[in-house]
């Protein structure tokens, strides 16, 4: 099956809807490409899904690019996408090139994505050159927690919205193929996605993004502390693992299981010829 390619992502803008969704491992990476989800994210939220930090600020490029592998391991035709972590693309275009380089040749992914706008545009347009696709991302920047004081709602002022339209024309005009919209007002995600040429692709920013994106983990439940407003739960994984484990245990310490049917048993006396 071939890969789906930036140039199918973008013929997607204002015709169809798509959905995008995060991965961490091969395994969820395998059961995601038995979906038509077309793009897949190894997002710096593995800060915390995978390396219980309390943001995306401490992972590095190291720790990402080690799970980026196993998860590109586990797709066929979806996009995989490699999340740049804090710090592995600000110091300086240079530095930037060099880790966006390391997601395609290590990672193998076919994209990286980054955060900001105006302050990366040179970022984004120097990888883009050096033939590296670039997904941007805009509005609540989750890296730049501490400067933000927390996770609420962008582009709340005219201030702040003029300032998230301009950031999402900078992508763009950077040479971007899409642009991640995180928690921004409806309405403001609507105005930036009939003005720009490229896909917006909206996490909690409403309906009328070209395309969402979901984190594995909250979708299907699996964490009963963490329940963002703009997460639909599809299963409530975490109960029926803790449930499954919970009887595992309970068979054990009862002698109900393993059963006959779970090990092998001699067909001839081989026991009683040992000495
Ligand atoms: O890392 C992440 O989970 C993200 C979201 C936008 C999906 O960047």
């Amino acid at each position: 099956m071939s890969k789906i390619t930036i140039k199918q992502v973008q013929s997607w803008k204002s015709k169809k809807n798509f959905s995008a969704i995060t991965a961490y491992d091969f395994t969820s990476a395998k059961i995601i490409n038995q979906t038509n989800i077309p793009i897949v994210l190894v997002g710096d939220s593995a800060s915390m899904i995978s390396y219980g930090y309390d943001s995306t600020v401490p992972v590095s490029m190291d720790e990402i690019l080690l799970i980026t592998r196993a998860v590109s391991r586990g797709i066929n035709s979806s996009l995989v996408v490699g999340d740049m972590p804090f710090g592995s693309y600000q110091h300086s275009v240079s530095v930037a090139i060099k880790n966006a380089a390391r997601f395609l040749k290590e990672g193998r992914v076919s994209a990286v994505k980054l955060e900001g706008g105006v302050l990366v545009r040179k970022h984004i347009s120097k990888i883009v050159d050096f033939g590296i696709p670039v997904m941007g991302h805009v509005g609540l920047t989750p890296q730049s927690v501490n400067q933000l004081s927390g996770y609420s709602v962008q582009g709340k002022s005219i201030a702040s919205a003029q300032k998230i339209l301009d950031d999402a024309r900078a992508v763009e005009n950077s040479g971007a193929f899409a642009v991640v919209l995180e928690c921004v007002p409806a309405e403001l995600a609507k105005k930036i996605t009939s003005t720009l040429s490229i896909p917006t692709i909206g996490i909690g920013s409403g309906k009328h993004c070209d395309g969402q994106i979901q984190v594995f983990n909250d979708i299907l439940g699996l964490d009963d502390d963490f329940s963002p407003r703009h997460t639909k739960k599809y299963l409530n994984l975490q109960k029926s693992i803790v449930s499954a484990l919970k009887k595992y245990d309970n068979e054990v310490v009862n002698s109900k299981f393993p059963q006959k049917k779970h090990s092998t048993n001699y067909k001839t006396n081989i026991i009683d010829k040992l000495q």
